[in-house]
């Protein structure tokens, strides 16, 4: 029976690893993490990550051929392929700060590898790396491998939070890049013959290493650029009168352009994104390619200019301040279906709404008060200027409440913003909620969900992204 070890059991490993123990009864899956909580809670009815139809495949699986734990170093001495899945942050201090991965995680899970094993071993990085981690990773395991083989291969996970176990079903392909030699190329085929249990053949693509890391850090960045681009076409859409909605429609139906993710929004948000994008940057700039490095940094640039452009929408459409007034936030989440915040663009437009004084009530369904009051008060990391982190927003706790509900979070407040696509925000009783709010009532739809015209005839002033402006908001001062 081969044996599958993952190292990391997060939003990546976690649902990776189910599904592969669903489609291959015949392997054992162990997921072990240094978390003690988190391994608690993959063993427990309460998983740590809430993704649709996860709970499902672990139910399935946890006992037969699934196991959750932290037995790091004996699950990795009997295993046959190791795929490291543990978190590789931007750095935040020291060379590279601001861009580079940090792979200290990384670094001290292939240090462990080398001191446990006792048999050939083939390494999988799943995690998103730079481009020549596998070798540096390499390097680690040979030079303590007491006659050991390793194998390292490069199979990036192209999964997305919300549809992750659709994703993993029926993946687009699945990539696996190893190295030009025999061994190499035989460590493929074994990875590949476990995809092969639910993967149609022509979808499980083969490449060298550093292909295989490369086109990770480049999908996620083509598609964090398509949305900066919707999101600048949305910014001219306002000030010309066109809607971005029929615009992306109309250049979606190009076949060579295509119709998904074109949705404008307040802003990309997510663990990849600007953090792969980052890293893409430092790479280029330390091949000496400034040019390409600073083409993809407008990417990143145009997302945190649509955050602030938001807010600067909502603070001079309500008479240039919301200070002391009561702003509800529908939606806290990077997107919907998950309750992951990394890089939300929510915590940006939350902590520009308080830093001009306003008093927010948040309603999210599934993100914790703990975990809306941690990312606001959190130092914000500035990408562009890692030397000064900019200071904590110092707004009091009365001045944030999470709340239960849309009804209570909108009730007395002067405006809604809806920063995450919930279904449920489509179907809110708006009539209700006007009738409980200070009048004149705005809503701002960062995410373009509401109908904005059957808002209109309640009463609402409504911004939708991209959108023709009412007049209200015309004769608005201009926003920056
Ligand atoms: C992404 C990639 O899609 C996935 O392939 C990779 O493995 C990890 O990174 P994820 O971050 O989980 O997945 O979600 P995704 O659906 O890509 O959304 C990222 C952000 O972009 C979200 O904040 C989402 O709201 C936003 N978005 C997406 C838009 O603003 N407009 C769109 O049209 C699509
Ligand atoms: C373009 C648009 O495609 C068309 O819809 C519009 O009406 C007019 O502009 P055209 O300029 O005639 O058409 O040719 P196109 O096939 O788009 O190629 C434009 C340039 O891009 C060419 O120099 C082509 O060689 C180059 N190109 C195209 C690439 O370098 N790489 C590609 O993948 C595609
Ligand atoms: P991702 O979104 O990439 O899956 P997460 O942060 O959700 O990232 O998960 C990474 C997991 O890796 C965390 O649960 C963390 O505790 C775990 N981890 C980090 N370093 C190690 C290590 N050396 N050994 C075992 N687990 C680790």
């Amino acid at each position: 029976m081969v044996k599958i070890c993952c190292i990391g059991a997060g939003y990546v490993g976690g649902p990776t690893m189910a599904v592969i123990a669903l489609k291959c009864p015949s392997i054992e899956v162990a997921v072990v993490d240094i978390s003690v909580a988190r391994i608690t809670a993959w063993n427990s009815d309460e998983l740590p990550i809430y993704e649709p139809g996860l709970d499902d495949v672990v139910k399935q699986c946890r006992g037969k051929n699934l196991f959750f734990s932290t037995e790091v170093e004996k699950h990795v001495s009997e295993a046959d392929i190791i795929f490291v899945s543990v978190n590789t942050p931007t750095k935040t201090r020291g060379l590279g700060a601001g861009k580079a991965a940090d792979l200290t995680y990384w670094e001290s899970a292939a240090r462990m590898i080398a001191d446990v094993s006792k048999s050939d071993k083939i390494v999988v990085e799943k995690s998103t790396v730079p481009v020549k981690t596998a070798e540096a990773i390499e390097k680690i395991l040979t030079h303590n491998s007491k006659g050991i083989n390793y194998q390292i291969l490069s199979n990036p996970e192209f999964l997305a939070e919300g549809t992750a176990i659709q994703d993993l079903f029926h993946p687009d392909r699945v990539l696996i890049g190893g190295r030009d030699t025999p061994e190499g190329q035989k460590a493929i085929q074994t990875l590949k013959k476990v995809y092969a249990h639910w993967v149609p053949e022509d979808r499980i693509i083969c490449t060298n290493l550093w292909s295989a890391e490369l086109s990770k850090l480049a999908a996620n960045a083509f598609l964090a650029q398509r949305i900066s681009s919707v999101n600048a076409m949305s910014a001219l859409c306002e000030a010309t009168g066109a809607d971005v909605t029929q615009v992306s429609n109309a250049v979606g139906k190009d076949s060579r352009i295509g119709p998904k993710f074109l949705n404008a929004s307040v802003g990309f948000g997510g663990s990849c994104f600007q953090k792969d994008i980052l890293n893409l940057v430092y790479i280029c700039e330390c091949n000496g390619l400034p040019e390409v490095a600073s083409y993809w940094k407008q990417v990143i640039k145009v997302n945190d200019y649509q955050k602030s452009r938001f807010v600067n929408r909502m603070v001079s459409s309500m008479f240039n301040t919301v200070s002391g007034k009561k702003i509800a936030v529908l939606g806290f989440a990077f997107k919907k279906d998950t309750g992951d915040t990394r890089e939300t663009p929510a915590i940006d437009v939350c902590k520009g709404l308080l830093g001009d004084s306003a008093h927010l009530s948040i309603y999210d369904p599934q993100v914790t008060q703990e975990q809306i009051q941690r990312d606001l008060s959190m130092e914000k990391f500035d990408w562009d200027h890692p030397t000064h982190l900019q200071p904590m927003s110092p707004y009091g706790v009365k001045q944030v409440s999470v709340v239960s509900d849309a009804h209570e979070a909108t009730k007395d407040a002067h405006g809604l913003c809806i920063l995450t696509e919930w279904d449920e925000f489509k179907t809110l009783d708006f009539k209700r909620i006007y009738d409980n709010m200070q009048k004149p009532a705005f809503v701002f739809d960062g995410r373009n969900v509401v109908d904005a015209s059957k808002l209109r005839e309640i009463g609402f002033i409504v911004y939708s992204i991209g959108k023709p402006l009412d007049a209200w908001l015309k004769d608005m001062p201009a926003v920056a």
